[in-house]
Order: C-alpha cells, then structure tokens, then sequence
C-alpha cells in the first residue's frame, strides 16, 4: 500500500520532531532539540516528556505548513514505538492515535533503530545488498547484517554503555558540555589522535563493550590531573582526539572483521554517532578498502529525527506492516 501523506512523529529522548513524505520523498523534517536538559548535563525524562508536550503541536504545524498540505491530506500517522524513554514515547504514541482517531486515518508504529537504518534510504533508495550496518547512538550500539530492506540479522552488541554514550561521558569527564559527542569531535580536528593511546576492549566476535575505554579514560584525567591541574585543559584537544581515535578504531576493528566473514556488498554507519566526522572517514576508507559501497545519512538524517520514522513508515506501508490504534505499544 502506498499513501499520498503520511505524517511521522518522533518523540524518543529529546528531540520533538515532525516529518512529511510522499511517495518516499521527505517534504519537511522538523526538529525540536530540547535545550533545558545541557544544565543537568544529561537527559532528563520528566522534563523530555513535559517538553514533547509542549512542542509536539508546533512541529507538527510546521510540517504541514512547510509540506503545503493541511491535516485533511493526510493518509497515514506514523509514531517511533520505541525503543526509547516511556514518558516520552507516551507523548508521541498519544498525540499520533488521537489524530489518527479524529481522522479516522491508519497508525503505524515504528522501531526507532530500524528506522535509523532506514534514514539510508532517503538517499539511496536501492542501496547493493546485502548490506553490513553499523547502528551507534547513544542507546545503542549494534551491528546488523540486512539480506533485505526487510530482512536483518543482528550480529553483535554492545555488552554495556553505548558508542554514543562513551563520547558523551567521556566528554563529561573533560568538563564539555552535553550533549559531548559534537564538541569532542570539534576539538577533535585540533588534535593529535596518537597523542595519548588507549587500550583497546577485548570482547568476543562482533559484540562491544566501552565501560573499559570510559574506566581508562577517567584514571588518565585523574592521574595526570593530580601532577598538574591544567593538564586537561592544556592538552584537550590531543585528549578529545585521542579518545575519539580509541572509540572509532575499535568500531572499524568489529566492522572489518564482519565484513571479512561475511562479504556484504555495501557497508553503512547510522545513529547519531555517525555524525562524527572522523567515523564517516574511517568507514569510507574500510569500504575502499575491501572494494564495496558505502552509504551514511545526510547529517540531518542521522541524529534523531522524523524524517527516518517517515522513510521507515513509507517501506512498512509498501510492506503492508501497520498495528491497530488499540495495540498495547512498546512492543516492536
Ligand atoms: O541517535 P541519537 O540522536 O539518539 C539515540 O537514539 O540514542 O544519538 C545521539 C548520540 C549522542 O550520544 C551524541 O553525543 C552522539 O549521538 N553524537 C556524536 C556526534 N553527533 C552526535 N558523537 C560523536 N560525534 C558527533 N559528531
Ligand atoms: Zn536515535
């Protein structure tokens, strides 16, 4: 089944956000990044929830206004599921089966990382499979072998923190404002990526563990904090680099190793970690090297937003793969 106008909402963590697309093109993608969570350096979920309260209507009348149409075009409403933060989704979930109801209109619930998966296709719709994904956000860390669009196997994980979250913790540790990863990598370019090397974790086949860089990282600030209090900042950018350098390398080293046993024909980074302008570099050059394709998102379509819901909706139309309005949620 394919619809004029589906309407995707995203509402997760802490970006509000609304998206249009029409026949798989994105007509507009509204994000509303909640700021009031940087003073607690961390996502606050009672504050996430009252904040997508509050700006859900407004992202979703920018969309329309920016896609041109009014609520009476829509065909379809599609809404992340989960996985993600209750309160927030509840927010998401409710607003979509309200309209949904009003406008006696079909829902579709969407997986958050399949739908990051699926932010590839905006830009290559018909990408060579099968495709080799490395998902990295701040939640999770996965690596998953797609035989399809619809057909995915996932290969290994993260055994603890997330890739996103280690950048994130790690910049905390270096007194970088939250969300870090961003600023790690602006200070990052500055910087000498062998300055300070790190170990690297020692986990089985295609799995992930970083409690280990994060505990290695903390006992260096701390150690050399000691011998001289300036430490951190006279050397923080060959620090943001170095750190940079250790989580990255270890997330070629996995991607290597699958792409060897497993031979897929393309290879992509997705999530909000594949923002990071080393990361996008070092797997473009691993895809050189073993001669396949290489797919990443447009910046925009790789931290958490709308449009990825609304390219995912789009596949799960064509797919015929909807729920009832009065399906228990949180189940994909
Ligand atoms: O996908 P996402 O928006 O949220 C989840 O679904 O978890 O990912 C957010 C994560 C945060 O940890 C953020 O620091 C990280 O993506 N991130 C980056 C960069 N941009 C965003 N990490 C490293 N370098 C970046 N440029
Ligand atoms: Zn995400």
């Amino acid at each position: 089944m394919e619809y004029q106008y589906i309407l995707a909402l995203e509402t997760s963590c802490d970006e509000t956000s609304a998206a249009v697309i029409s026949n798989g093109k994105i007509l507009a993608n509204i994000v509303a990044t909640q700021e009031v969570h940087i003073k607690y350096g961390g996502v606050i979920p009672e504050l996430a929830s009252r904040n997508h309260d509050l700006f859900i209507s407004s992202v979703v009348e920018e969309a329309l206004k920016k896609s041109q149409i009014t609520f009476q075009d829509l065909n379809a409403i599609a809404v992340t599921q989960g996985p993600g933060l209750l309160g927030p989704l509840m927010v998401g979930i409710t607003f979509a089966k309200a309209l949904a109801w009003s406008l006696a209109i079909p829902m579709i619930g969407i997986n958050h990382l399949q739908a990051h998966i699926a932010a590839l296709y905006i830009q290559q719709p018909n990408p060579d499979f099968p495709l080799l994904c490395l998902l990295v956000s701040c939640g999770h860390t996965q690596l998953v072998l797609l035989e399809d669009r619809y057909t995915q196997t996932i290969l290994g994980k993260t055994i603890d923190d997330a890739a996103g979250e280690a950048f994130d913790k790690t910049a905390k540790l270096l007194g970088l404002p939250y969300p870090g990863g961003p600023m790690l990598d602006k200070l990052a370019q500055n910087g000498n990526p062998l300055a300070f090397p790190f170990p690297m974790p020692k986990v089985g086949m295609y799995d992930f563990s970083f409690s280990g860089i994060k505990t290695a990282i903390k006992n260096f600030v701390q150690l050399n904090t000691k011998a001289n209090s300036e430490f951190v900042n006279i050397n923080l950018s060959d620090i943001c680099a170095s750190v940079q350098e250790s989580i990255n390398a270890y997330l070629i080293k996995k991607c290597e190793k699958a792409l060897v046993d497993f031979k897929p024909l393309s290879i992509a980074v997705v999530g909000g970690v594949s923002a990071n302008s080393d990361l996008r570099k070092k797997m473009h050059t691993l895809a050189i090297k073993h001669k396949v394709s290489f797919l990443v998102p447009e910046l925009v379509y790789c931290t958490d937003n709308a449009g990825m819901i609304a390219i995912a909706a789009h596949y799960a139309c064509l797919n015929n793969d909807f729920i009832e309005l009065d399906a228990v949620p949180f189940t994909r």
